[in-house]
């Protein structure tokens, strides 16, 4: 592959991740478009019971995760720009908290199962924090898991290679310390905004 034909690919592939904020066309069962609507209006209830698999291949549920607050992003590990980055920014916001950070739990949940199995998120997961729990399941757990999140990807097939990328909105959702909605991060929010945002959060909670 020549230098150029590398960038594009590369572009190709950011765009695929990215397109996500304005994508329309139609996810299998919902539109992104609708399903971006209900977060970003709050059009609808987010979150709910999930039951998968962490990368040290755990059972979790949302219940093991009471008394802190979630930081919850679904993505996948293949992604080459768009997730890393907004995990990253996780990652930084919780040790910006100092100890305060105790008080939160960095979880990714993949939307890509088939790739990112426990052994994989295992490898994946501390290259950003010690403390991120990564979650994977079958189709059924994970498909619940983003329709309580209203979460929205579709797998996408190159043309011209056997592998493939997944479409996928991009919000880091804030869950409270009883499991409830507290809110969205845009893709893109740095781990200072975040911080702030959790900060205050915590304090007024005492
Ligand atoms: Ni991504």
């Amino acid at each position: 592959m020549t230098a150029s034909l590398r960038a594009l690919a590369l572009t190709l592939l950011s765009v695929s991740c990215l397109s996500t904020l304005a994508i329309t066309q139609p996810s299998s069962e919902r539109s992104a478009g609708e399903l971006m609507d209900a977060v970003m209006w709050n059009r609808e209830p987010i979150g709910g019971p999930f039951a998968l698999t962490d990368q040290n291949g755990a059972r979790r549920t949302d219940a093991d995760f009471r008394g802190k607050l979630m930081l919850v992003y679904f993505g996948f590990t293949y992604c080459p720009d768009v997730c890393p980055t907004d995990l990253m920014q996780m990652a930084l916001a919780v040790d910006q908290l100092g100890q305060a950070g105790e008080m939160v739990q960095p979880v990714f949940i993949t939307v890509d199962p088939e790739r990112d199995t426990p052994e994989h998120l295992k490898g994946y997961m501390p290259l950003f924090h010690p403390r991120f729990v990564g979650l994977t399941g079958d189709a059924i757990a994970i498909g619940a898991a983003t329709r309580a999140y209203r979460v929205y990807y579709k797998k996408v097939e190159w043309d011209d290679r056997p592998d493939y990328t997944i479409d996928h909105s991009a919000f880091i959702y804030l869950m409270g310390r009883d499991g409830e909605y507290l809110g969205f991060f845009p893709p893109g929010t740095s781990a200072e905004r975040l911080a702030d945002d959790i900060r205050q959060r915590l304090a007024g909670d005492r």
